[in-house]
């Protein structure tokens, strides 16, 4: 017997004792990353990031300008390489590997300015994230629409509650209704893990909660975990388990809202 099966057999001994160190009914790590380093220049964008996420977290990003929220961000999703450090997805080290495979293996982000096609209608870019997930690719001859992804389609629209604007141009939704939509098209593409960079920014105080509302209802209710950058400590305070504070590349801070952000002395530091 090699050296796997004696181990196998060990943590089989353990679980039947009850006494495994992670028990059933903790939610496994979905997310971790070792020492995570990215410098640009003299800038040192993420500087040695450990961080752990398990599944089923809301984890708020807050932090200054420049504080290394989106390069977090980027170097999860793949989009920059960092110079140093592990990112592991549900035990599997993905460090390096192409926004694509990591898209598939089921992270999925939305931009700080939305990432839409502004000359198709509402439902035509939910058919487009559709289309990109079955790796149908467009088809020039079938038009868009004349397939079974379309009740599919509309059904996002409706969770989101954009379904009325399904036929309109993109154009016509509201700033809220079109963060909505760019976080429709990732969901639409079935994470298991979400990252969005300011999903209420430029949209109005009054529309903000409403925004949040819908999107958290609808990540919550299909179990996606979520990582969220967001400047508005009112929305972190409510819809966030957990936040993380950046500065200069680092975590400085790390819990629940109440106690993170009820630090006047750490407010002061960092805003
Ligand atoms: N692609 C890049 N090229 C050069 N510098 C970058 C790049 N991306 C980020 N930076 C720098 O890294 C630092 C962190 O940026 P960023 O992650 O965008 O911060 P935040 O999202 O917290 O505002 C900033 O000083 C920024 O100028
Ligand atoms: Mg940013």
């Amino acid at each position: 017997m090699d050296d796997l099966h004696v181990r196998y057999e060990a943590d089989e001994e353990e679980r039947s004792r009850g006494s495994l160190r992670t028990p059933a009914s903790e939610s496994p790590v979905i997310l971790e990353t070792v020492e995570l380093t990215r410098t640009f220049g003299q800038v040192v964008a993420a500087d040695g990031i450990d961080l752990r996420i398990t599944a089923g977290e809301r984890v708020g990003v807050v932090g200054p300008n420049g504080a290394g929220k989106t390069t977090l961000l980027n170097l999860i999703t793949g989009y920059i390489r960092p110079q140093r450090g592990r990112i592991r997805y549900l035990g599997r080290d993905i460090t390096g590997l192409p926004p694509r495979v990591i898209t598939r293996l089921g992270i999925a982000r939305s931009f700080q300015i939305p990432q839409l096609y502004t000359g198709l209608s509402v439902v035509e870019n939910v058919l487009i994230a559709l289309s990109a997930r079955e790796e149908r690719g467009l088809d020039p001859w079938r038009p868009l629409g004349q397939d079974a992804l379309i009740s599919e389609a509309l059904a996002i629209l409706g969770q989101f509650g954009i379904r009325d604007y399904a036929d309109q141009p993109v154009v016509a939704l509201p700033e809220g209704g079109r963060k909505l939509l760019d976080i429709a098209l990732a969901f639409a593409l079935r994470p298991r893990l979400l990252l969005m960079d300011e999903p209420t920014s430029g949209v109005s105080m009054r529309d903000k909660f409403g925004v949040m509302d819908t999107l958290m209802g609808v990540l919550q209710s299909a179990g996606v975990t979520t990582l969220f950058v967001e400047h508005d400590m009112e929305v972190i305070r409510r819809y966030a388990g957990r936040v993380l504070v950046l500065r200069q590349g680092r975590i400085i801070a790390d819990g629940p809202p109440e106690a993170v952000l009820a630090d006047v002395a750490m407010d002061r530091r960092v805003f």
